[in-house]
């Protein structure tokens, strides 16, 4: 075989190899003539079969390629010689061209060592498709998410609370507007901001134990105390919450944050209240107690008295102790002044006549070094309040103000109306409307933080023994409360203090003075004296009973004596010339004394009732409620008892 031949089938070889080739493929030489190319770029580049011939001069395929319009419009000439200019420069290129129809060919064109050039042609238009659909779809994923962040914002930035994400650096990723707006800065501010900056050194300092915990993974609670916004400190509770990958490392944890200020004061206002309720009860119950011991302690001390008249040494011995359980009487009475608000006469009073009156008094009384002002903005409504009982607990603040100072100083009143809204109102424990304003301000010592927390609890009191009892401001506390008000106490260490009474303002004060109103002032009313009539005393202390049995036999009456209602009622019904009828209002079993002065009325309609009572004080209002009887607060003296039957109906 000649050798030629072989050569050709070598060739033939070679070029069936091209052939199978995936790629376009062509090769010119230095002359830019076609020396080499393989089927698959007559497919791909849909050339016709004429342009395949050996030896095809470059600028032939350029030619068919503008006339067919795959380098877009211009001068034909031009588009081609452009393109064998840059052939003729052999230099490496690669460049993705797309077809007429779509199709995208990645050409990457290498120069030859002898001239020329080899190059190949690759439909990318599958790869390219595939790329721009994933462009695509993270196009579209992108926008979902700016949209559900853009939601989640809103709906972050709508909870009332302070939501933000620190990541591990610390810095902030993400907060609500509430948190930047806490912090006084804008959502975009908080971007990327280190959290030392956002929260400052020292409140940094303070929880960056808590954040290294929770980028530890542990879940974090706690409060703490931050001037806000508004300049006025607020209490915070956040909880910082893990996040967590799913490879369990933290990747930054969550911050949430609550202004938990108005919470804790309405707990804490919650817990005092509910402390002076059961403290009234309390002191309530043990007055109570103490006004019958008093009522027969002073009852037997006056009748030894009485008995010792000429024994001097004896009345010496006895004159202090009647003395002492007066004072002990006293002390009940303003006990249960705060736990039930004190025998009242409510009156529609004007506040600003009543403190110039009693500003007059206290100039007279007090030293001249401190300065008593009475300031009145735009005269108050009148309050129904009980007089005295205003009067005493504006002394009684005078009086502490006055143990406040160093001997001088000066006390402000000043009176005025003020509206409280619901809010306000809520915070007092008020029901909302207009309210009479007693400020009572001095420039004293002021209190501390404890004192201010206890002052208004009954024998609190930091002076000396004997020089206070600590029962001034409860009784300030239990007019006022018992008066629909209430009392407000502000005072610094060192910065004087100001107490503040809320007292309704006439026109809406409580309708329930008619129970009130069977209190009256024993000391003038007419005195009884007995004939010998005969009174039932109904009363379940017999020590109790011994004495008031004692009294109205001094005082001239025949005494029957009875245990119970019913008891009382058998009597009543069987012996008619029982003319008067004393009894007790609280006694054990069903019926109380006043249903039974009701039920012995029904009996006698002659008979004339007085009742007497331990509290006495506005005690069960709702019984007392239209009694047509006077009652008689315990302890009292003869002479109370005598007015007492006077008036008896
Ligand atoms: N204006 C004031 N300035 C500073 N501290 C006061 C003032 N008013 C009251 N306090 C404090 O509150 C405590 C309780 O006062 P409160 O009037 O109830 O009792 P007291 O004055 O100690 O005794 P009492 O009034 O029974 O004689 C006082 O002991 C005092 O520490
Ligand atoms: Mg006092």
């Amino acid at each position: 075989m000649p050798e030629g031949s072989s050569e050709q089938q070598q060739l033939r070889l070679l070029q069936a190899a091209l052939d199978h080739i995936n790629q376009g493929f062509t090769a010119f030489d230095g002359e830019l003539r076609l020396v080499g190319r393989n089927k698959h770029f007559f497919d791909l580049l849909e050339f016709p079969e004429h342009l395949a011939e050996i030896g095809t001069h470059f600028s032939e395929f350029m030619r068919h390629n503008a006339e067919r319009g795959e380098y877009g419009d211009g001068d034909i000439e031009t588009l081609v010689s452009e393109r064998v200019e840059i052939a003729r420069s052999f230099r490496p290129h690669y460049l993705e061209r797309v077809r007429p129809n779509g199709d995208v060919i990645a050409v990457k064109g290498d120069p030859l060592p002898g001239g020329g050039f080899v190059t190949t042609y690759t439909d990318i238009t599958d790869q390219r498709q595939r790329e721009e659909a994933l462009e695509q779809a993270v196009a579209e994923r992108t926008s979902d998410l700016r949209h559900s962040e853009e939601r989640l914002r809103l709906i972050t930035d709508a909870i009332p609370a302070l939501i933000a994400y620190i990541d591990t650096r610390p810095c902030y990723t993400f907060a609500n507007r509430r948190y930047a707006s806490w912090f006084g800065l804008s959502v975009a501010a908080m971007q990327d901001r280190p959290v030392v900056e956002v929260l400052g050194e020292s409140l940094f300092e303070e929880l960056e134990p808590r954040i290294e915990r929770a980028l530890n993974g542990e879940e974090m609670t706690y409060e703490y105390r931050r001037k806000g916004p508004s300049g006025a400190y607020a209490d915070m509770r956040s909880t910082l919450l893990p996040d967590v990958d799913p490879a369990g490392m933290v990747r930054g944890c969550f911050v949430l944050s609550l202004d938990v200020t108005e919470q804790n004061q309405r707990e804490a206002a919650l817990r005092q209240s509910q402390k002076m309720e059961a403290i009234g009860q309390l002191t309530g119950g043990v007055a109570h107690d103490f006004n019958n011991l008093l009522t027969i302690i002073l009852g037997n001390l006056k009748d030894v008295k009485a008995r010792a008249d000429d024994d001097e040494d004896l009345v010496e011995l006895v004159e202090p102790a009647i003395e002492a359980a007066n004072r002990g009487a006293s002390l009940i009475s303003r006990l249960l002044a705060f736990a039930r608000g004190g025998a009242v006469d409510p009156r529609p009073i004007d506040v600003a006549a009543t403190l110039n009156d009693l500003a007059r008094l206290l100039r007279r009384s007090l030293p001249s070094s401190i300065e008593i002002v009475v300031q009145i903005k735009d005269a108050p409504r009148p309050t129904r309040v009980d007089r005295s009982q205003l009067e005493n607990a504006l002394l009684n603040l005078a009086l502490n103000a006055r143990d406040a100072m160093n001997g001088s100083g000066r006390i402000l009143y000043a009176v005025g109306e003020e509206r409280l809204e619901a809010e306000r109102a809520a915070e007092l424990e008020l029901q909302p409307g207009d309210y009479v304003r007693i400020d009572v301000e001095d420039d004293g010592m002021g209190m501390s933080e404890v004192t201010r927390q206890r002052a208004f609890e009954p024998f609190y009191t930091t002076k000396t023994f004997g020089a206070g009892n600590g029962l001034g401001l409860s009784t300030v506390y239990g007019f006022a409360r018992h008066a629909s008000g209430t009392v407000a106490l502000r005072s610094q260490p060192g910065d004087g203090c100001c107490i503040t009474l809320y007292l309704p303002c006439a026109d809406r004060a409580g309708t329930d003075s008619a129970p009130d109103e069977a209190f009256e002032d024993p000391d003038a009313t007419p005195l009884a004296e007995g004939q010998g009539e005969l009174v039932l005393l109904v009363e379940d202390d017999a020590a109790v009973r011994a004495v008031v049995r004692r009294q109205l036999i001094d005082l001239g009456f025949s005494v029957l004596e009875a245990e119970d209602a019913e008891e009382a009622l058998e009597m009543i019904r069987s012996i008619g010339e029982i003319r008067y009828l004393v009894s007790d209002i609280i006694m054990p079993g069903e019926m109380n004394g006043i249903a039974l002065a009701r039920q012995a009325k029904s009996i006698t309609p002659t008979i004339k009732v007085g009742l007497i009572s331990g509290f006495a004080q506005g005690q069960d209002r709702e019984a007392l409620a239209g009694c047509p009887f006077p009652v008689l607060p315990k302890p009292f003296a003869t002479e109370a008892l005598a007015g007492l039957i006077g008036r008896s109906a």
